[in-house]
């Protein structure tokens, strides 16, 4: 059995305003598709906490840098909602493009500082995208809880940052990123990578690994991130766009005493891949 699928928002609306008239809680896991155990892990984690369970799909054309990055996107509705089924999703929820962004749609929210640095830089205008995204769904859906992944580290600060600022009433749910068993961070991208190429990926999470022991044991970041992002080229990637050592709330520079984070973005046979592992600073 899939999941049922449900696209127009007024559908959703009285789905959702039913389960909170018997005091159901609602948790919200927003994704793109192409569905993997890593939004699985996200799924299962909603429905540990909350009674009613929602999805979104939604490839949300504003957060690409590109048309042909958007049109390339997989999109794997079908076998996304019969992946589902089994974990008891309450509702697949697929809006319309036309709904989410009519054509007279003129808002966007914009979350400055925490979104600035790294994936800001490379991706201009990307997180404006997600956060008018994040906005909409969770007003789409207006959950208790909502869950996301480390997997996008920035990503996810950013989330807290907009829902601490606009005082949404929702608790933001963080979930540990899955790995494939080679270490791989599980992402729809990797699908597109060769099998020469994803036989090298492993390089990016094990030049992160070994980077963030040597900074725990004492070794001065700056020479070492310098040697894994030569590493990193020499195993086949190009461009490393970042690999940075920053404060894991802020993403500023890293403060002695506080969670820090190393973070990188780099590219393989013409895909981008992100990943990034929790440190902590010697004292
Ligand atoms: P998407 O890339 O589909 O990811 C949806 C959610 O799954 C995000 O919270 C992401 O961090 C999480 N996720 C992806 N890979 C993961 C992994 N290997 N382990 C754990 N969690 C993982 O992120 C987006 O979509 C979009 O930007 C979105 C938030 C839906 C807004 O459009």
């Amino acid at each position: 059995m899939s999941a049922p699928i449900i696209r127009p928002l007024a559908q959703m609306r009285g789905l959702i305003r039913r389960w909170k008239a018997h005091g159901e809680t609602i948790g919200v896991v927003p994704t793109m598709g192409a569905l993997h155990e890593g939004h699985l892990s996200l799924v299962r984690a909603a429905r540990e906490r909350c009674d009613r369970v929602i999805v979104t799909l939604f490839v949300n054309p504003r957060q690409f840098n590109s048309p042909e990055d958007f049109a390339k996107y997989p999109r794997t509705e079908i076998a996304d909602a019969e992946l589902l089924g089994p974990l008891a999703v309450d509702a697949l929820f697929v809006p319309e493009g036309a709904e989410v962004y009519p054509p007279d749609h003129a808002t966007t929210v914009s979350v400055t500082g925490v979104t600035e640095p790294l994936e800001g830089a490379h991706r201009p205008g990307h997180f404006d995208g997600v956060a008018t995204v994040v906005t909409l769904l969770f007003n789409m859906t207006q959950p208790d809880a909502a869950f996301f992944g480390e997997k996008d580290w920035q990503q996810l600060q950013l989330v807290r940052r907009l829902v601490s600022d606009l005082k949404l009433p929702l608790e933001i749910v963080p979930c540990p990123c899955v790995r494939a068993g080679d270490g791989l961070a599980l992402s729809s991208r990797n699908q597109r990578l060769s099998v020469a190429a994803r036989a090298q990926a492993a390089a990016l999470p094990q030049s992160l690994f070994g980077a963030a022991a040597r900074i725990e044991a004492g070794e001065a970041p700056a020479p070492l991130l310098a040697e894994a992002e030569a590493a990193l080229a020499g195993a086949g990637f190009g461009p490393v766009e970042y690999l940075a050592l920053r404060d894991g709330e802020s993403l500023g520079d890293p403060q002695s005493g506080r969670p820090a984070r190393l973070l990188v973005a780099a590219w393989l046979d013409g895909v981008r891949l992100i990943d990034n592992v929790a440190v902590t600073l010697p004292g």
